[in-house]
């Protein structure tokens, strides 16, 4: 049987969807999680596009163990030298170089012949492989490359040393059939020693399809994102391609992945809520509903046996229905304990405001579930940083003929900062308030509410982003009131702005992703 493997591009191609701004320790905590997931290959980012990306990359290789880390390089060789510089503390270190070969790429973007776009991708790979075996060639916008040209790059980039080819469907034009018929040509045309895989964009809505076309012509790594994130429309989604290749065993039958399917719902879950891209309640394997039914007859029939209606079973993916974890009555140790069978690990401080914030809720709601404690948990120890600002109370008053208002009492180490504010509503207000307790002003920009679970006593969790000082970052906060899940959310975004001020972060315009 041989191994599809899972490449995950959740922290490159898909941080580069748009209102996305993960920092360092976000980007770990997921990178940590995929590891848990069991993924082969964690693109971690693109170094060369800013300090932060290239600081995320360097750090996920320094301390994620099991997958492959790898980074994305043009071919400029000062591109191909950050990648190195950012993936060489990985156990298991790759570089994955691109160059467009496609005519309208070539001509209208990189302004190049396709004489010089191929001693480009000879030379990049080459000094990839000066550094390092695991080397990986893109031909970006393969898919709409001319095939004869586009397979003589690749040969280039396998004579030069790269091991893996990656055929990018880049604007998501494919239809299966002939996505297929690209594989097996590149297979069946490049000579030597590598394995060929799929990235397909989901602009027709047909990434998954492309990419298990191309695992049927022989394509055995497939790249995709948690959710499908990523440029526009989105990647192939990760959790769908891993159910497809299990659910079909007699389709894909002499293959498999590597992933362990139980931890889909909760590294979907942490996606969701670092990236503030909620995922649709219809949407396959991780969607709230995917295994809920509607219809009486559906529901008599999965009561006398689930595969009437159901053809995954929930738990293989981590979907088991809201489990009530915890109540009024747990204590630390019970918190703690279930934290770390959550693969959660938190310690010293940020456990005990962890725990502070989980009796709060538990005084206000009486069942709480695994998503209630991810949410609480992430809020503390999101960044596993100190936060220098804590929100002790907030006061809104307002209704339809009265103009909001708000007032806040913030913590600053030992200090209480009271302050008030007036606002459009009685987020606003709640906003203006902060501001004026902590002196940092920001422009407010996408703003996401949601519920953690059902219920009108549900936890609502506020993403916003928010651009201050020539930076733009996103906060998070959660609470059983969507004013209070906003305050702290902004709060959230303060302490950042703080961070990075403190630690002198530049303000750089960040490069244009491929
Ligand atoms: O879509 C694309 O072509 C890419 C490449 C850089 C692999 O993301
Ligand atoms: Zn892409």
């Amino acid at each position: 049987m041989d191994t599809v493997k899972i490449f995950d591009t959740t922290l490159r191609d898909g941080e580069q969807s748009p209102g996305i701004s993960l920092d360092v320790s976000e980007k770990l905590e997921i990178a940590e999680q995929l590891a848990r997931l069991g993924v082969d290959v964690i693109e971690a980012g693109f170094p060369i596009a800013s300090d932060g990306d290239f600081e995320s990359v360097e750090a996920i290789a320094k301390t994620v163990r099991g997958p492959i880390i790898t980074g994305l390089s043009r071919t400029p060789f000062k591109d191909v030298d950050r990648a190195w510089e950012a993936v060489r503390h990985a156990d298991k270190a790759r570089i994955h170089v691109f160059i467009a070969t496609s005519k309208i790429h070539m001509e209208k973007k990189l302004r190049m012949t396709p004489e010089q776009v191929k001693q480009e991708a000879g030379a990049a790979v080459a000094r990839a492989k000066s550094y390092l075996q695991d080397v990986e060639f893109s031909p970006e916008d393969g898919y709409r490359s001319d095939p004869d040209f586009m397979c003589e790059v690749c040969q280039i980039a396998v004579d030069a040393g790269a091991t893996t080819l990656n055929i990018p469907d880049t604007v998501g034009f494919a239809v299966p059939d002939d996505y297929a018929k690209l594989i097996r040509y590149v297979i069946d045309t490049v000579s030597g020693d590598f394995v060929v895989s799929t990235h397909c964009h989901n602009d027709l809505g047909l990434a998954v399809a492309n990419s298990l076309a191309g695992v049927s012509a022989g394509a055995r790594q497939v790249e995709c994102a948690i959710n499908g994130l990523g440029e526009r429309a989105g990647n192939a989604a990760l959790e769908e391609v891993v159910m497809a290749i299990r659910t079909r065993r007699d389709h894909f039958a002499d293959v498999d992945v590597n992933v362990r399917s139980e931890e889909l719902a909760r590294t979907s879950r942490m996606v969701a809520r670092l990236t503030g891209y909620h995922v649709q309640y219809n949407k396959a394997v991780v969607g709230r509903n995917a295994f809920a039914h509607e219809a009486g007859i559906h529901q008599h029939g999965v009561l006398a046996d689930r595969e009437t209606y159901e053809i995954i079973d929930a738990s293989s993916v981590g979907q088991e229905a809201a489990q009530i974890v915890l109540g009024k009555h747990s204590g630390r140790h019970a918190f703690a304990d279930t934290l770390e069978k959550m693969g959660i690990h938190v310690q010293g401080d940020a456990l005990n405001s962890a725990f502070v914030r989980f009796k709060e809720l538990a005084d206000k709601k009486v069942a709480i579930t695994e998503a209630d404690l991810e949410a609480i948990v992430a809020e503390e120890i999101g960044s596993g940083l100190v936060h220098r600002y804590g929100l002790l109370e907030l006061e809104v008053r307002g209704g339809t003929n009265t103009p909001p208002t708000a007032r806040v009492i913030v913590t600053d180490a030992d200090d209480k900062i009271e302050a008030a504010g007036t606002g459009d509503g009685m987020i606003d207000a709640a906003i203006a308030a902060i501001v004026e307790a902590t002196g940092v002003p920001g422009k407010v920009g996408n703003f996401q509410v949601s519920s953690v679970t059902g219920g009108s006593d549900a936890l609502g969790a506020v993403t916003i982003t928010v651009e201050a000082e020539g930076h733009k970052v996103t906060g998070r906060g959660v609470a059983t009131d969507v004013v209070e899940a906003s305050a702290r959310a902004y709060l959230n975004a303060v302490n950042k702005f703080v961070r990075m001020r403190e630690r002198g972060d530049e303000v750089r315009e960040p490069m244009a992703g491929p």
